[in-house]
């Protein structure tokens, strides 16, 4: 049985569908189960809750082979510690019941920025929690998402813009929850693997938000700008967005530490390059969300 938490979340709802597809026994959970995608609920089994609890995850990880473990985001947590590994102590404590851990982690581990990188260090801190359990465990390191840019589809649409902390013009990594997705379905199908290690999933090239501008613009066949905005400004775009204090000073955290490389010190090889191209992403994903405006 494979347990997936964050079963209607970007990843976990495209994972739950590709281990249904393979076959796979799975069981979610989900605090409100008629938020899975429609033919779910009758394919898997069902624990109601959240998986920050200790009832709901020592139900759900009973006789598990394999666990999908997702922390998702806390706006009102008063630390990032505690959006992460705080959300996660009953899940860690109930996977030395498990055979194999498949998590969501980040990039950045062994930068010089990893420590003051907001939602990644608390991200790799609870890591080496996990692997401190010592159940085999892969952490998926990732870049920022493209499916990030859905949340701009309006300003993209309105403005002809979208906005962020990010330098306009250095190239990183960027990846599909798509491919992220299909990753963790191989990794939790496959019984061969021990140990604890990182995964990177790097997406298919390095490109410059600028660059990602240009597609954008090709794509819907109208003028897309990006345009980088103070550090401030984007703190207080995200309290204005419901965050706590700490939480947007981590946003604002990992976004500096993102402009200093936290992204680019692995090295890209065919094995963590994955296939989603961004103008693929614009294509499919991104035109009709800009176009339902
Ligand atoms: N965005 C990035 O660029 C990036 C990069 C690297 C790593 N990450 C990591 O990726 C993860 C986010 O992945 P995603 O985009 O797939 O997430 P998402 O689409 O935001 O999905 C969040 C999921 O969590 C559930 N959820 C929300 N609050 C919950 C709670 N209190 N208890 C239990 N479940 C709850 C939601 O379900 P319901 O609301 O239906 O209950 C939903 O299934 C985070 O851990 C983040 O740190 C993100």
């Amino acid at each position: 049985m494979i347990v997936i938490t964050s079963p209607t979340g970007n990843i976990g709802g495209q994972l739950v569908q590709d281990l249904l597809d393979a076959g796979a026994p799975v069981r979610v959970i989900a605090r409100d189960p008629a938020r899975l995608a429609p033919g779910v609920l009758d394919r898997v089994e069902v624990v109601r809750g959240s998986h920050r609890d200790a009832d709901v995850v020592d139900e759900a990880f009973d006789r598990a082979s394999a666990v999908f473990w997702l922390v998702p985001a806390d706006r009102q947590a008063a630390s990032v510690s505690d959006a992460y590994s705080g959300f996660a102590q009953a899940g860690i404590a109930a996977m030395k019941s498990v055979g194999r851990v498949v998590g969501i982690s980040a990039l950045g581990r062994g930068t010089a920025v990893a420590g003051r990188a907001g939602h990644v260090t608390a991200t790799l801190a609870m890591d080496d929690l996990i692997t401190a359990t010592g159940v085999p465990y892969r952490a998926l390191t990732m870049p920022s998402f493209m499916d990030n840019t859905i949340r701009q589809a309006g300003a993209i649409a309105t403005q002809g813009a979208f906005f962020g902390p990010s330098r306009p013009d250095m190239p990183v990594p960027m990846v599909a929850t798509r491919d992220i997705a299909a990753v963790a379905a191989r990794l939790l199908l496959d019984e061969s693997w021990t140990g604890s290690e990182e995964v990177p999933v790097l997406g298919p090239e390095d490109i410059t938000f600028d660059q990602m501008a240009e597609i954008i613009s090709d794509v819907l066949g109208r003028p897309v700008r990006y345009q980088q905005v103070p550090g401030e400004a984007f703190k207080a775009t995200m309290s204005k967005n419901g965050n706590s204090e700490p939480m947007a000073q981590a946003y604002l955290d990992m976004a500096l530490a993102k402009n200093d490389g936290l992204d680019s010190a692995v090295v890209r090889t065919r094995e963590n390059s994955t296939p989603t191209t961004f103008r693929q992403w614009c294509i499919e994903v991104l035109t009709p969300a800009v176009q339902g405006y």
